[in-house]
């Protein structure tokens, strides 16, 4: 009797387990992500892995020659191929192009005692060796067709090559132009930054991920990385709940929705606690509550750095943190290798954990139908047919047009007129052919960018000349180095001011070099570097007729050209067609419709600045010249260009703002949008609400939708937009997602400034 009791017992605790956690499953759309072939498979593979080869599964190595992190001390080479052999590998990163990939997979597929194939992965960021514009600059295009097919023809190109892995797109929101990886990301949107999110995780996985022109994605660095302290990378990161749930993790959570199936996590520490041994961040929230069921790959080393963040004593205790916090795959720390066998034998990490692991990354595997033919991306008829590929130039030259902002175009200096034009073209970025390809270009190589010059060139009835002006850069620009500025050196003014008194148009391309923004690349002075801005103002001396294009991976400190200068243009780095995009919109082939994805502000003193500031208690002067109210007492709180700010060679207007009530929790927004200037041109339309009070104080504008249109001269379009509860709502400090009932203020227009506005309730 007491026998059968215990087991009843045991059964409905066992029901009770399966049914809430299949509850959960569902709740999350987990069960739909899950293939039931797949998961015998898996299952059937792990019964035979030994506890070694499925800590095998969780290694991953750099490739025997490219690094993208700091030089590992252990781990040579000969060491990893012999790790190889016993399948003691179940990863390398930065090991490409179709014949050494062959070589490495050959190895685990043929030698190892199971054959399992290897899942391949790079840093295809914003292309592979044919380049589009770096993140940021995509972002400020608003296109998300566009931007997904810029993925997908990454995908397609790295894929040629035997990558099957991308570790992007990088979600982190950041509101600090100092940080340089800003350049890596959407900007300082939340809902933008979710949206493009999603265009790129379909756009590298498309429908298929078993199709050998798709790679898995990994949406990264989980989390908080872009809120770096000071701006500073990899600094200590310390936020409140608020902006965690609404602001940092909404991009995650649409990639894990829109089926991203791989997470990285972040280098910094989290509120006290290192994302890569933080199990609220792997465990609670994303492999929990959001149901995810890929794998988390490490960031480059960070599980050993968790002993220098002061949370790990040594390696061994970096695995066991790392390892029960839920991070699957360990990138370059040979933590996992080395320790997490004695680990488990000490039961200090339960197999279990190690089983799950290695269950998510076998299942990547086989979703990427490696299992099937694991040399499918291993073809050097498709690597040579691909790669550069007709197809793959056109996406990236109109994903580059559509990334250029025109923040300035006073008297309409710009469009240049065609003919009979003397311009001059000056700065060192002109004619630099290497710069543009931004700084996650570890596969292309140097100088196969277009330069502005030769873009330039191609409008042959002016008459063009160049003249460098100063260095930028001395010495060797490479990716792991500092750079070296040239700070001092203007001995080449003279020739460049000479050329320049004689001009109608004096075309100025100034900046920061590619290698200038990026990992590890933060600033304190975001003027233009080195000489240029003194350059700049030596020519303004004798020309005032400047266009200012801008090459930069951030938004940058310039408050002089803005007074000055007629005309800037904001090009950012815009890939290998970079010269040819920049050419067609100043000569006005192609009208600028970009918008800027992140604020400019007047001065670093500013940062953070964002649009979706709250309003504090003191937000108004009280009285005049009173200080008591937030603000600076040396500068204004406004940025020099807003987020959403983009101009055209056309004008619009808008009118007639309308909201309908649908239901209790549902409106319609309606505005009607016109071209009033004389040339076509696209507008991106966008929406902000304020929600007047809530439990949580609410931001003074959200984005809340956009919507691209095309109008020809004249004429007219009614743009509508639905608010539900996805759009009002928020998520309160216990991490529900609510809408509150109270006043509501709806925007609409064509940058975050916009004064058009009108109230309703919910
Ligand atoms: C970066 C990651 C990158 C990884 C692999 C790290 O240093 O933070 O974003 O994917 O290296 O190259």
């Amino acid at each position: 009797m007491k026998k059968y009791k215990l087991n009843s017992l045991l059964i409905v605790v066992l029901l009770m387990a399966t049914v809430s956690c299949k509850d959960k499953m569902e709740a999350s759309g987990e069960t739909s992500n899950l293939n039931d072939a797949i998961e015998k498979k898996v299952s059937e593979l792990l019964s035979k892995m030994t506890l070694e080869e499925k800590i095998g599964q969780m290694n991953q190595y750099n490739g025997f020659w490219d690094v993208t992190g700091p030089t590992p001390s252990t781990g040579d080479a000969s060491k990893k191929y012999e790790h190889l052999k016993k399948g003691y590998v179940g990863s390398m990163l930065n090991v490409t192009g179709v014949d050494e990939v062959r070589a490495v997979q050959k190895i685990a597929v043929e030698e190892t005692r199971l054959g399992i194939p290897l899942i391949i992965g790079f840093d295809v960021i914003h292309g592979y060796e044919t380049l589009s514009p770096i993140p940021l600059a995509e972002a400020a295009s608003w296109d998300l067709e566009a931007i997904k097919k810029s993925a997908q023809v990454a995908a397609k190109e790295a894929s040629a090559a035997g990558i099957n892995w991308t570790f992007a797109p990088m979600v982190d929101i950041s509101r600090d132009a100092r940080w340089g990886r800003v350049m890596e990301g959407a900007g300082e949107d939340t809902y933008l930054g979710s949206k493009i999110a999603i265009a790129r995780v379909k756009g590298f996985q498309g429908d298929d991920l078993a199709s050998p022109e798709t790679i898995a994605a990994c949406a990264k660095h989980w989390a908080g990385y872009g809120f770096a302290e000071s701006g500073r990378d990899y600094n200590t990161v310390d936020v409140g709940t608020s902006t965690l749930n609404n602001i940092i993790f909404p991009p995650f959570k649409a990639a894990t929705d829109a089926g991203v199936r791989t997470f990285m996590n972040s280098f910094n520490e989290l509120n006290g606690i290192p994302a890569t041994g933080n199990a609220f961040l792997q465990r609670d929230i994303l492999k929990g509550k959001w149901g995810f069921t890929g794998f988390v790959v490490s960031d480059w080393g960070s599980i050993n750095e968790m002993i220098a963040h002061g949370h790990a004593k040594n390696k061994k205790h970096a695995a066991e943190l790392a390892s029960n916090a839920g991070s699957d795959m360990d990138m370059e720390s040979y933590a996992y290798v080395e320790e997490l066998a004695n680990l488990v034998r000490e039961g200090l990490v339960k197999e279990t954990l190690i089983d799950d692991a290695a269950r998510r990354i076998l299942r990547i595997k086989f979703e990427l139908g490696l299992f099937d033919d694991p040399y499918k991306y291993c073809n050097k008829e498709t690597e040579k047919r691909v790669i550069g590929s007709q197809e793959i130039q056109d996406a990236v030259l109109d994903m580059a047009k559509k990334s250029i902002v025109l923040l300035k175009n006073e008297n309409a200096l710009l469009p240049l007129k065609k003919e009979g034009q003397k311009i001059a073209l000056i700065g060192a970025l002109a004619a630099d052919k290497t710069s543009p390809l931004g700084s996650w270009r570890l596969a292309a190589k140097d100088s196969t960018a277009v330069s502005v010059l030769e873009g330039m060139q191609d409008y042959k009835s002016n008459t063009l000349t160049y003249a460098k002006g100063a260095d930028l850069t001395l010495g060797q620009t490479v990716f792991p180095l500092e750079l070296i500025i040239n700070t001092t050196d203007k001995s080449e003014f003279p020739e460049a001011i000479q050329t320049a008194k004689t001009a109608d148009v004096v075309v100025m391309v100034l900046g920061e070099h590619g290698f200038h923004s990026g990992e590890a690349r933060s600033r304190t002075d975001l003027g233009l570097p080195g000489v240029q801005q003194e350059l700049l103002e030596a020519i303004y001396k004798v020309n005032k007729n400047i266009v200012l294009v801008l090459n930069n991976g951030r938004p940058l400190t310039i408050p002089w050209a803005d007074a000055h200068i007629p005309a800037i243009v904001e090009a950012w780095q815009l890939g290998t067609k970079s010269g040819n995009a920049i050419a067609q919109v100043l000569y006005g082939d192609y009208n600028p419709s970009g918008k800027l994805p992140m604020t400019f502000p007047r001065s670093v003193g500013q940062i953070p600045i964002y649009y979706n500031y709250k309003n504090t208690g003191r937000p108004v002067i009280p009285a005049p010249n009173e200080v008591f109210w937030s603000h600076y007492t040396d500068e204004s709180n406004t940025p020099l260009y807003p987020f959403g700010h983009g101009l055209s060679y056309t004008t619009f207007s808008y009118n007639n703002l309308l909201v309908e009530k649908i239901s209790g929790e549902e409106v319609k927004v309606s505005v009607k949008v016109k071209n009033t200037g004389n040339v076509a041109g696209k507008e991106v339309v966008q929406l902000y609400i304020r929600d007047i009070f809530g439990s949580i104080t609410r931001p003074v504008k959200e984005l809340k939708g956009f919507e691209m249109v095309s109008l020809g001269p004249n004429k007219d379009v009614k743009v509508s937009f639905r608010l539900t509860k996805n759009e009002l709502g928020f998520f309160n400090n216990e991490g529900d997602f609510v809408l509150e009932p109270g006043d509501f203020k709806v925007f609409v227009g064509g940058s975050s400034e916009t004064v058009l506005e009108a109230d309703f309730k919910i």
